[in-house]
């Protein structure tokens, strides 16, 4: 056995040595109180507030139930069908069971869906109409297949490590972006019928041992993200906040353990902050085969196991009898996920659960329809305005009518076009090799109902206006035609679920566009990116004139760049992530945290940070980002003006929140307003613009500018618009300890506004 480093961070604020785990307790949470406190028993769904009447036809439902039944409703089993999980039916009820599949961005290993925009893309739009709009539809497809449950948003990992595998699947490193976004996603998902399930419940931050895996005979147990409890509330349990408020159905539970316990069956992550803090309503679900224990996961307050259990079964009502758990317990898991059916008004006319969707894709079935034509704006337009623009020496952008365009790089180009088939694409860890990147891999890989890829969309430019294409995909150092009016390069950087990425650059395709930039004087580099991408190695090159991060676009990737690189769209995206000058810029977080060597059987991940992650770590340590969080760049130019700071709400600035019975999302007076911010912001180009207005906060005692805002106005040129911000009292507050509350604080609180975290033109303050 090898020494376990001490670390021990306590969500509840306390400090207490303990013995450091053994390999013999780590399915066990009651082992770890020490760490991460206990929080029993498991609370009741109140069917509060808009749940009352689904949780009366549940309780009504669940009466009605034997114990066998109940216990089945609880675990996902085998329905050889194409969903990611089943629970199976109660005929006799008429209850047709449920179906769950991923993903966030489009439905999984099935026909007939679109391949939407990916999270990290959504969040590049900072646009709430839209990514209401795309859930909207994106849950549409999900209706019409029978699929009770998307797996997703996701909003954990929120980003801590740079290179983190699926940082791609979630909007945003910061947690007000990323918590305002999810709340309307929920909110547009949930409108079609569908329920969301937020993932991954909590601080599941890294690929590397994020299970437990058996080395050399050894069992090691997956990574503890240890965290203290002001962090835990300011950073990472934020956003599942504003995904609870908004009413998401169920949340995942994670793979890693928090503060030594596992995800699934942390009774203070479950119990405590989900069920009684944020007072949740609706049902836990495992990640898949994310259970590590029996009883111990059901009084820690999961209510639901996917893709099926060994541990339940008939071992729950076994503990029934024996006193091991209560029969209330059980009753409580049932109805809140019965209630969730009722919620989301799935008990009329809703199809089959996973209707036209096998399991395998080849073997006879209907054409279920699960798109629809009226999807394609929103599908565009989300595709367009997470394209991010990050240089655009000379306004070489938009192209003017471009006798030749010359194009490289496979990223350029259609996956193998002898074959379309599902998730069948090759993938090389680190890039996407031989085609577009249009998604990330593993669960969040979406199947499109076709690829639009920029050389194919480029080929369609070419007939309508008359601009020569030359390409040349595979070589990486190509030969240049001197009349070339622009080079477009095409590089990606791949990501992938179950891993961290092996770096962010490579050199294969840095060694491309600084080949290409020393031929042609007009590189436009589009780089679709799976994450954080560093651009150090050529970025100063004189000739490379323009770079476009253009992430994760889905099936219309090729159509939103070129109605963007030929100017019929304005970019209006912004990085919602910060790109250093170097990978050391990131300090600790550019890794994961690895085992100790040779084998740490339970891996620790300190994160003694704090809140410094991304651009909170680059503004404390003075570190100059190649690129800023918040940046990007237009075809024309935004002046700030007129900043204007009301205190409302008559004045209120009781530190406390009045005390009130808490509903979905927490205290409710969290979400009063007391602060009105304004601004005037004037499109002084000469194209018609959007541009996202952007509020830092410098909260007293707390670092020293954090997003509270931000507002996507459209100006046409030579008009102004108005952009308005509400900073309601938890925008305004820090996590308190002692107290276990949000608190204002007393003192001058900065106001900054303006067009990234790093160019805010508009200053001013108020005081508490
Ligand atoms: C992933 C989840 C996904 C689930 C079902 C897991 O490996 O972590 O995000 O929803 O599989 O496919």
């Amino acid at each position: 056995m090898h020494a376990i480093a001490g670390f021990i961070s306590l969500l509840g604020g306390l400090s207490l040595a303990v013995a450091a785990p053994t390999q013999d307790n780590i399915t066990d949470d009651s082992h770890f109180f020490g760490q991460s406190p206990p929080v029993y028993p498991s609370p009741e769904g109140t069917g509060s507030g808009a749940w009352a009447s689904a949780y009366e036809k549940a309780r009504q439902f669940v009466t009605q139930l034997t114990d066998e039944e109940k216990v089945n409703l609880t675990a996902g089993y085998n329905a050889d069908n194409g969903c990611s999980g089943n629970i199976p039916a109660v005929p006799r009820l008429n209850f047709p069971g449920i179906c769950v599949s991923d993903a966030a961005n489009g439905l999984r290993g099935t026909d007939f869906v679109n391949a939407w925009s990916s999270g990290i893309h959504d969040g590049a739009c900072w646009n709430k109409t839209l990514t209401y709009q795309r859930g909207l539809h994106m849950g549409g497809e999900f209706h019409r297949k029978g699929v009770n449950l998307l797996l997703g948003p996701v909003v954990g990992p929120i980003g801590r490590v740079a290179e983190g595998g699926r940082n791609w699947e979630g909007f945003s490193t910061d947690p007000y972006h990323s918590g305002v976004l999810v709340y309307e996603n929920v909110r547009g998902i949930q409108a079609a019928g569908v329920g969301t399930s937020t993932k991954h419940y909590i601080a599941n931050e890294q690929e590397t041992n994020r299970n437990p895996e058996s080395v050399d005979g050894l069992d090691i147990a997956s990574a503890s993200s240890n965290i203290d409890d002001k962090t835990m509330h300011e950073l990472y349990l934020w956003p599942f906040q504003d995904a609870v408020r908004a009413g998401s159905v169920s949340i995942m539970c994670s793979y890693q353990r928090i503060n030594n316990s596992y995800g699934c069956q942390n009774s203070k992550t479950l119990n405590g902050l989900l069920k009684t803090e944020l007072g949740f309503q609706g049902y836990v679900v495992t990640d898949w085969y994310a259970q590590h224990g029996g009883i111990n996961s059901a009084n820690a307050g999961l209510d639901m196991v996917m893709p099926h259990t060994e541990w339940w079964n008939s071992n729950l009502t076994d503990a029934i009898a024996n006193g091991t758990m209560e029969a209330s317990r059980l009753d409580d898991m049932v109805t809140r996920i019965v209630a969730t059916w009722y919620q989301l008004n799935q008990d009329t006319d809703f199809p089959s659960p996973g209707v036209g969707m096998p399991a395998d894709v080849y073997a006879p079935h209907d054409a279920v329809m699960g798109k629809s034509a009226d999807s394609k704006e929103v599908l565009l337009q989300s595709a367009i305005e997470g394209h991010v623009l990050v240089k655009n020496t000379n306004d070489v952008l938009p192209l003017r009518s471009p006798k030749l365009v010359s194009v490289f790089g496979y990223d350029a180009v259609s996956p193998d076009i002898s074959l379309k088939k599902f998730q069948g694409f090759s993938q090389t860890i680190g890039i996407q090799k031989n085609h577009t990147l249009w998604v990330g891999g593993g669960s969040g890989a979406n199947d499109p109902a076709y690829i639009s890829a920029p050389l194919d969309a480029l080929q369609l430019q070419a007939y309508e206006d008359g601009t020569s294409l030359l390409w040349n995909i595979y070589d990486v150092d190509p030969a240049v035609d001197s009349t070339t009016d622009a080079c477009l390069v095409f590089v990606n950087s791949y990501a992938t679920e179950g891993y961290d990425r092996v770096g962010l650059a490579d050199d294969e395709s840095d060694a491309l566009v600084t080949n290409v930039a020393n031929k042609c004087n007009n590189t436009v580099v589009i780089i679709h990116n799976a994450g954080i991408r560093l651009v150090n190695n050529w970025i100063d090159h004189e000739n490379v004139t323009a770079v476009m991060f253009a992430h994760l676009p889905g099936q219309d990737s090729g159509r939103a760049v070129v109605e963007l690189l030929y100017g019929r769209s304005n970019p209006s995206g912004k990085l919602p992530y910060t790109v250093a000058k170097k990978n050391e810029d990131y300090g600790s977080l550019l890794r994961p945290t690895q085992p100790e060597s040779p084998y740490g059987l339970f891996p620790q991940s300190d994160f003694t940070e704090g809140v410094y992650i991304d651009y909170r770590a680059f503004d404390q340590q003075g570190i100059e980002p190649q690129f800023e969080f918040g940046f990007g760049l237009s075809y024309t130019t935004f002046d700030y003006s007129s900043l204007s700071i009301d205190q409302i709400n008559n004045g209120d600035t009781s530190s406390y929140p009045p005390s009130a019975p808490i509903v979905e999302g927490g205290n409710p007076h969290l979400w009063d307003d007391l602060v009105e911010v304004s601004a005037e912001v004037k499109n002084s180009g000469s194209v018609d613009g959007a541009e996202v207005a952007q509020l830092y906060l410098g909260i007293p005692n707390g670092p020293v500018r954090q997003l509270r805002g931000f507002d996507k106005v459209n100006i046409p040129k030579g008009e102004s618009g108005k952009v308005e911000f509400k900073l309601n009292r938890r925008d305004l507050s820090t996590w308190d300890v002692t107290a276990q509350q949000w608190l204002l604080q007393s003192g001058t609180y900065q106001v900054y506004v303006g067009r990234s975290s790093r160019d805010l033109p508009l200053q001013g303050e108020f005081t508490i």
